[in-house]
């Protein structure tokens, strides 16, 4: 029998890593952040001076990304890059190198990796579509674009950071809708992926509703 896996695909900002690292922890399954992958090829190439469209360059920083996970630290060169990536400047970088066939085709056997036992939950733009397209369930989460701005305006204020809502609301638009134009791994919700609007609904609301569909893994 295939081993589990759980894709959690949708935009950004949309609270799909808070839902997919509760569900893991409650499956007892690994947790795939796919977009930190991409975050870190982003983080790799501004250290390095890359440019955002040299494909080739950036493939092979991506094929070599001496980068992991170790509980809900992300290390870049053994260096604790969990933070760093979330800038705005990751954020704009990853979609931007993200959207670079050789960049995606890089990257893919390294996620694949990660469908070890007992599960895995793997969350980003094209887990139920490119990565693992048997998933056995697949959702795709989202949530207006008011809602996430809000979201993370919540977030950077807690964190006692600046914080500009139309500023972040253009942003998130611009992103999503890089994310949902280009040629390859658009982001857009697959047939056989459960739609969930979390717009009005409470983190455990929505950790409630994988929950039930994760009952089919069973
Ligand atoms: O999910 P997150 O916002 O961290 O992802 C950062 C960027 O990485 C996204 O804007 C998207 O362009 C890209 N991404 C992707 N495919 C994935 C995960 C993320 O293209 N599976």
């Amino acid at each position: 029998r295939p081993v589990p896996v759980l894709a959690i695909d949708g935009p950004s900002a949309s609270g799909k890593g808070t839902v997919a690292a509760r569900v893991a922890a409650a499956l007892g399954f690994d947790h795939l952040d796919s977009g930190a992958l991409y975050r870190i090829v982003a983080l790799a190439a501004l250290e390095k001076g890359v440019a955002l469209d040299d494909e080739a360059a950036l493939a092979g920083l991506a094929a070599a990304l001496p980068a992991r996970f170790e509980g809900d630290k992300v290390l870049l060169d053994g260096r604790d890059v969990s933070d760093a990536i979330r800038s705005e400047a990751c954020s704009v970088g990853a979609s931007r190198v993200a959207a670079l066939p050789a960049v995606r085709e890089a990257l893919f056997w390294r996620q694949r990796a990660y469908r070890r036992g007992p599960g895995l939950v793997g969350e980003g733009r094209d887990m139920g579509s490119v990565i693992f397209p048997d998933a056995q369930v697949k959702i795709f989460l989202t949530a207006s674009a008011e809602a996430r701005a809000d979201r993370r305006y919540k977030q950077l204020i807690d964190k006692g950071m600046p914080a500009n809502m139309d500023d972040l609301l253009r942003d998130l638009r611009e992103r999503d809708e890089r994310d949902s134009r280009r040629a390859v791994a658009p982001l857009r919700k697959e047939d056989d992926a459960a739609l969930l609007d979390t717009s009005d609904m409470t983190v455990g609301q929505a950790v409630d509703f994988v929950m039930a569909e994760a009952a089919a893994l069973r």
